[in-house]
């Protein structure tokens, strides 16, 4: 079992546009258990490839509640939102890369996401509520966008500084 290094704010790959993958060859397949097993260890429910400085469009995620023992992992490359609902949601979003900090982000309420799965198969994704917020959320990472970029810039930067902070004590 091996994990990958999660990066944290302000890391340059954080903020750049993932590119698509060709297929779901074996490498990216390994590289979705790597990321899944790296999830699962940093107890966090989505993450995308920029945060492991692999810059394909990849993400996983498990919004299953995990307290009941039961996995659901869910892997996409080159996830495309094919539908929005116009009713919207605001949610407190953390981030494996903005440790210890939190954003109300508004987003659509529901989403469908076209995708390939480990398997190279197309598949929907259809997320409502907690779901469609991580999946947006991790969508957002592979476009180099932050869900503390929906903040102000007063907040955001108190938050960058804040993180900075930690990194210099080694609390990261
Ligand atoms: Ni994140």
């Amino acid at each position: 079992m091996s994990t990958y290094e999660i990066l944290t704010i302000p890391h340059p790959s954080l903020k750049t546009v993932a590119n698509p993958v060709g297929a779901v060859d074996g490498s990216v397949k390994k590289q979705m258990e790597t990321m899944l097993e790296t999830m699962y260890a940093a107890r966090g429910i989505g993450l995308a490839a920029n945060q492991v400085n692999i810059l394909n469009r990849v993400l996983v995620m498990d919004v299953s509640d995990r307290e009941e023992g039961e996995k659901a992992p869910i892997c996409m490359a080159n996830p495309e939102i094919v539908w929005r609902s116009e009713e919207m949601s605001s949610m407190d979003e953390g981030c494996l890369s903005i440790p210890g900090q939190y954003a109300l982000v508004e987003r659509p309420m529901a989403v469908k996401v076209r995708y390939w799965d480990v398997t190279g198969e197309e598949k929907l994704f259809e997320g409502e509520g907690l779901a469609s917020h991580c999946v947006q959320h991790e969508i957002d990472h592979l476009n180099g966008i932050l869900c503390i970029d929906y903040l102000s810039k007063l907040k955001r930067n108190m938050i960058v500084r804040k993180v900075e902070k930690m990194k210099r004590c080694g609390e990261l």
